[in-house]
């Protein structure tokens, strides 16, 4: 494989701009006026250059899903997306499957995202979404990094038939074991499905990854019962706790004592800013809770949080499109991050500690030994691609560009003006 020179390219932790080599698919040195003879080179311009974003949670199984066999979402809840998600499951077909997950695969590359952990509903005895997803993530490789969690979406124990297939998803080869404690029928069985997840993750030597307390239920206190195995199994830093919604309900007199408890369990959170800024704390009236977890908080305890996307056009949430970067400018909303340090933190929840959540961290990032994949924004800095959810002008995977981007030309022609406009100042 070739070498490539990415010159003049704004990277964190440096104050001037930096020439990056990269040699058999792999970062061999960073430093400024890199002289490559002969190289082939990339100008990054003085744009930002960033690690790769990471998608640490979606449903690639329901992607693309609206107006495909499913009815709209009339009311936008989420109890009529999971009566819709039911019509449609006995519908599926891998050949549909496969199509829309394949389809969704190019738009996280164009939109710079090469790591991803999807979600696999492991609640239907034919196991097809398992299957098909499983699938895609090995055909894909070559061009992006996916994890497929094997998700008990109905609960493990709301029918007899539950553990089993949560079994046979990790026999076919699922990377991760989900629970959904909260949707079980008692407390007790919630607490069962998280041990029951333990259990099969140290079995099958998985990575654990639960849907969590996705409710505004301030009697949903499931993550606490992670955080307690977390700490007595030794699994402080492997595990991921998705949603936990109903945290930011949560009285604060729990909430600060559960915030140290998820410190100690080095508890990785996963929020959702598209699908739970509309499905949760629907039923308040007003005023209207926000549905997230406490991510502002969290963070100031030390907890690593980090930021996922969910669904892409399904019937949750029926917008977005793969884009991390929307995501992360919607939770500098929905949370009140909108400082300057804070908006630094949204960009590394989308990079960063989403790697360290899916546990690649020691090959991530640009740094010499690594593997060199990399986006170049349109943008001088985080700041400026949080607020205009900038363009990857190039994807760089191994080492070798697989996707360039022409940002809009927006040419304003009056008498007055005959100006091109970009936003930027
Ligand atoms: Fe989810």
């Amino acid at each position: 494989m070739g070498a490539l020179l990415i010159k003049n390219a704004k990277l964190r932790d440096f104050q001037k701009l930096q020439d990056v080599l990269i040699k058999d698919g792999k970062f061999v040195r960073i430093a400024e006026n890199i002289q490559g003879e002969g190289v082939a080179t990339v100008d990054a311009a003085g744009n930002l250059t960033l690690p790769p974003f990471v998608d640490p949670h979606v449903h690639m199984d329901a992607v693309l899903s609206c107006g495909d066999l499913s009815r709209p979402n009339r009311s936008g809840t989420l109890l009529e997306a999971i009566d819709i998600w039911g019509e449609r499951k006995p519908l599926l077909t891998k050949e549909i499957l496969k199509k829309n997950a394949r389809e969704v695969v190019k738009w996280y590359i164009a939109n710079g995202v090469l790591r991803v952990r999807t979600h696999a509903d492991c609640s239907d005895p034919t196991l097809l979404t398992v299957e098909s997803l499983i699938e895609v993530r090995d055909e894909v490789r070559d061009l992006i990094d996916i994890q497929v969690v094997a998700f008990p979406q109905n609960g493990i124990f709301t029918s007899t038939e539950g553990e089993g297939l949560l079994r046979r998803a990790l026999e076919m080869g699922a990377d991760c074991v989900g629970g959904a404690p909260h949707i079980e029928y008692t407390r007790e069985d919630g607490v069962r499905d998280v041990e029951c997840v333990y259990q099969y993750a140290e079995k099958f030597d998985r990575m654990i990854d639960i849907h969590v307390d996705e409710t505004g239920d301030t009697h949903s206190r499931f993550v606490e019962v992670m955080a307690k195995e977390n700490i007595m199994r030794g699994w402080q830093g492997r595990a991921a706790a998705s949603h936990t919604t109903a945290m930011h309900n949560y009285n604060n007199d729990y909430a600060f004592k559960l915030l140290g408890v998820l410190k100690k369990a080095d508890m990785n959170m996963i929020t959702n800013p598209f699908d739970n800024s509309v499905l949760q704390n629907r039923t308040d009236g007003y005023p209207r809770k926000r549905g997230h977890t406490r991510v502002d908080e969290l963070l100031e305890k030390g907890v690593n949080v980090c930021i996922g996307h969910d669904s892409i056009m399904d019937p949750w949430y029926s917008m977005g499109k793969g884009n991390m970067l929307a995501a992360a400018n919607l939770l500098a909303h929905t949370a009140h991050m909108n400082g300057h340090d804070q908006l630094l933190e949204l960009m590394d929840m989308i990079t960063h500690r989403s790697a360290r959540t899916l546990g690649i961290e020691d090959k991530y990032g640009i740094k010499e030994g690594n593997p060199a994949d990399l986006v170049i924004l349109d943008a001088k800095d985080e700041a400026e691609a949080l607020r205009l959810t900038s363009e990857c002008l190039y994807v760089l995977r191994k080492g070798k560009v697989i996707c360039r981007t022409t940002p809009a030309l927006r040419t304003i022609d009056t008498s007055e003006i005959k100006e091109n406009v970009d936003f930027k100042l």
